[in-house]
């Protein structure tokens, strides 16, 4: 008997030493030290033992099975350890590493120019409106004063939703709408996307415009002039020359288109401005008195001006961007250097 514990001592020594993991030690301890195991039974086993023979297995059982004891919590600790060790290895930060930067968004060059022009007007005293984008053929024509038939309305190569319902081809039906709304004095801008059925390097069928009303009591033209010609200053510099040239529109009487020195080449001359040193950068004029009509102003009483600039213009301009395409196509590497 003694030796059948020293061969289940050695073979559970060598079973502890061969696992590698605590579960399957877990097996090996049952094995051999659990309830069913094999020292138990040897102990149960030893009352077919003699009476001198009982006390000396006992005593050997009981040693064998504290030193396995022992054994086994040896073997456990240095399986935790192994897996731990594994764990750190495995799992390794390098805290020295640079971090990853979260890439922050920034705002689409129209949207920084649209509120930059915004804003000028803002220190002017002017407020902000805005209107549909699907807009009524009364208040996107009709109330301008560009009549059914009206040349102009060629000019504008509209978007029809409908026979009076179309994709607004300005921001000018926001003048309606706000005018309708309230009594003068008003001044407000109307930035917007507006729609046209025109694709080039310098058209696009959706685009943006700003525009820009005041009415009151004894607006005069020199007012338009005044407030203009503040806006090219603030927008593109101090020394910027500006002119006024005679134009017409039929939502404006008299009507007059704003030129800026051309931005490029300085008034000199070259292929962005046609060699004539100046660049149009908006419509503008007095608000025609069958504007003031169909809005139930009274145009004996009152008088205003109105202007409206195609914003990816300005900021082709102000950006020297030379295909206007570049803004509409998302290219990161376009839109990051604004
Ligand atoms: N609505 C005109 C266009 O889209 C621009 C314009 C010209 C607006 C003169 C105005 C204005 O308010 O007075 O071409």
């Amino acid at each position: 008997m003694k030796d059948t514990l020293n061969r289940i001592e050695a073979a559970a020594l060598q079973s502890a030493a061969e696992v590698v993991s605590e579960a399957e030690l877990q097996q090996v301890r049952a094995r051999y030290l659990g309830r069913k195991g094999e020292i138990t039974a040897v102990m149960k086993g030893m009352g077919q033992l003699s009476a001198e023979e009982r006390p000396q297995v006992g005593a050997l059982a009981n040693e064998v099975k504290d030193r396995l004891e022992a054994a086994f919590t040896e073997r456990q600790n240095e399986l935790r350890n192994q897996a731990m060790q594994l764990k750190l290895v495995s799992e390794r930060l390098d805290v020295t590493l640079p971090g990853r930067r979260q890439r922050h968004g920034s705002r689409h060059p129209i949207t920084q120019v649209t509120e930059e022009i915004v804003a000028i007007f803002a220190a002017l005293g002017f407020g902000v409106a805005e209107g549909p984008e699907i807009e009524k053929d009364f208040y996107n024509f009709e109330a301008l004063n560009i009549p059914k038939d009206h040349p102009a309305r060629d000019m504008q190569d509209t978007f029809y939703v409908s026979e009076d319902v179309v994709l607004r081809t300005h921001t000018s039906p926001v003048q309606i709408r706000t005018m309708l709304q309230q009594q003068p004095p008003v001044r407000v801008v109307a930035p917007g996307t507006v729609y046209r059925r025109d694709s080039d390097i310098t058209h696009s069928p959706m685009f943006h415009q700003i525009e820009g009303f005041l009415v009151d009591r004894t607006v005069t033209f020199g007012d338009l002039k005044g407030i203009l010609t503040t806006f090219v200053t603030e927008c593109f510099g101090q020394n910027t020359a500006v002119r006024f040239r005679p134009s017409f529109f039929p939502f404006t009487e008299p009507s007059a288109e704003v030129d800026i020195q051309c931005v490029i080449c300085g008034g000199s001359g070259c292929r962005v401005c046609g060699q004539s040193g100046w660049l149009e950068i908006l419509g503008s004029g007095m608000i025609d008195p069958e504007v003031f009509k169909s809005v139930g102003y009274d145009p004996e009483l009152y008088s205003g001006f109105a202007f409206g600039m195609g914003i990816e213009r300005i900021a082709m301009l102000k950006y020297g961007v030379n295909d206007l395409r570049l803004f509409f196509e998302n290219d990161l590497r376009f839109l990051k250097q604004f």
